[in-house]
């Protein structure tokens, strides 16, 4: 056995390195909710992350066995990691959680799926036996996300004696749009999970509809317990980091491109599907079109990082994303005015520098796992800002009371929510704001992490 008493398993890890000129291998920590949770566990000795390998200089420094303190990268072949993580997570499960499938681009499980579906269970067992090897008697291991369904079951399999968790981030499909999995593959992934003591959710509603596939297709949860913990922002860290000089300076570079006295709409996102970037410029124009008088005093600030661009729906997507963007300028800008600031070089101090300039914060996912942005941005804006949410991301749950609820499809209707938006009293878009952000900040990243543990050793 090994030695670590607490395990976190993802594919995406809290580190990864580049090779500089000279050769020399550069560390950079990462952001997000998750690595921050875990800095609750960070300065314990018994603590593993075991993660992939991801960029050359990751798989480098596992070549020279350098790696920062409680990290285990998996250096997994490079096809085997690109079917199970372009082919199988992020295009048929991603899709499926996501409801993303839609006519012509239906999942067609051919050969070619088969054999990327072999590597997804490939990439599952090598991290199952690594976590097997590195955990000591009886130790937790908290397994993250979709990428890894398969790993509680054969971790089970291995060693018994470990308390086994798994955490989704994203949504779970109901049981209609899940059974479009082949049925041995869909049998797979809920008996994979289901070796787990503890399936942990984002909200109810995904936490809900997993039970509802175990029970249409597994026959039930069997021992399996599922719990609830809604990831919230950290508002220590965000608040503290907001306020740091290169925040600062990029307030002032944005402001230049905003324009005098202009309110702000803002949105941060990957370039991602499920976020919905076109229809929330669509509904941006139809505001323009249809409220002349926000024409030259709002500015849409529109950030959207890229994201997994091995794969061509999500590169199709984000030039779609600069086309809109585009064609609204040409259509509504003036010499002194550009209605929308399009952003796609990844910048956290630019994304802060934007949050605190926020009137409105634009959130309108197709359907979202929680969505942290809608969480962050009230924590962060200075003047506080009003919320338009759709209703399909997790955090409506939480923050549905004080936003400005859409229906992500509907195009005019959001575009009606942003002029609300727009037109909210400063006091009330200021005591909305900050119930927001106490509803933001209810769990954050630490506490999510510790109860957790506490639910699956309890
Ligand atoms: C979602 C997933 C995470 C993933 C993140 C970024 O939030 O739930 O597991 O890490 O997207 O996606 P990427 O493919 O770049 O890791």
């Amino acid at each position: 056995y090994g030695a670590a008493r607490v395990l976190v398993a993802s594919n995406r890890g809290p580190v990864s390195y580049t090779v500089g000129e000279d050769g020399s291998l550069d560390a950079k920590r990462g952001g997000g909710g998750l690595v921050s949770g875990l800095s609750a566990i960070g300065s314990d000795a018994d603590a593993l992350w075991v993660c992939s390998a991801l960029s050359d200089g990751d798989r480098e420094a596992v070549r020279r066995g350098v790696g920062a303190d409680g990290v285990r990268m998996l250096d997994i072949p490079a096809d085997v990691h690109a079917d199970a993580y372009n082919g199988i997570a992020n295009s048929v499960l991603w899709f499926v959680h996501h409801m993303l499938y839609q006519t012509p681009l239906e999942p067609v499980f051919d050969a070619e799926f088969r054999r990327q579906w072999a590597s997804y269970e490939a990439y599952n067992r090598a991290f199952a036996e690594a976590l097997a090897e590195e955990a000591a008697q009886g130790a937790a291991v908290v397994v993250q996300d979709y990428h890894l369904t398969l790993v509680p079951g054969m971790l089970r399999e291995l060693r018994p004696d470990l308390r086994i968790g798994h955490f989704s981030h994203t949504p779970w499909a109901p049981p209609e749009y899940f059974r479009m999995l082949p049925d041995d593959v869909a049998g797979q992934v809920l008996r994979g999970m289901l070796g787990a003591d503890r399936l942990g959710f984002l909200t109810e509603r995904w936490a809900e509809a997993f039970t509802a596939c175990a029970e249409r297709f597994a026959g039930g949860l069997g021992g399996t317990r599922v719990g609830v913990h809604g990831l919230g922002a950290d508002a220590d860290f965000l608040r503290a980091r907001s306020h740091e000089p290169d925040v600062e300076e990029r307030m002032a570079a944005l402001r230049q491109e905003i324009g005098e006295g202009r309110r702000t709409v803002v949105r941060v996102d990957r370039t991602e599907l499920s976020k919905n970037i076109v229809r929330g410029l669509l509904a941006y124009r139809r505001l323009l079109e249809t409220h002349a008088e926000w024409r030259e005093r709002v500015v849409h600030v529109a950030f959207a990082y890229p994201s997994r661009q091995d794969l061509a729906v999500y590169r199709d997507y984000t030039a779609e994303v600069q086309r809109v963007a585009d064609e609204i300028n040409a259509e509504y800008g003036t010499p002194g005015w550009t209605p929308v600031v399009l952003h796609v070089k990844d910048d956290f101090a630019r994304s802060l520098a934007a949050y605190r300039l926020a009137d409105v914060a634009l959130v309108n996912p197709i359907r979202d796992g929680m969505n942290l942005v809608a969480k962050e941005v009230p924590v962060v804006s200075d003047a506080g800002c009003a919320l338009v949410l759709s209703r399909e991301a997790g955090a409506h749950e939480e923050l549905g009371e004080d936003a400005i609820t859409v229906n992500p499809y509907d195009v005019t209707g959001t575009a009606t929510a942003l002029h609300e938006a727009l037109s909210m009293r400063p006091e009330e878009r200021a005591e909305r704001s900050k119930r927001l952000a106490a509803a933001a900040t209810a769990l954050p990243p630490a506490q999510w992490f510790v109860d957790q543990l506490d639910a699956l050793r309890g």
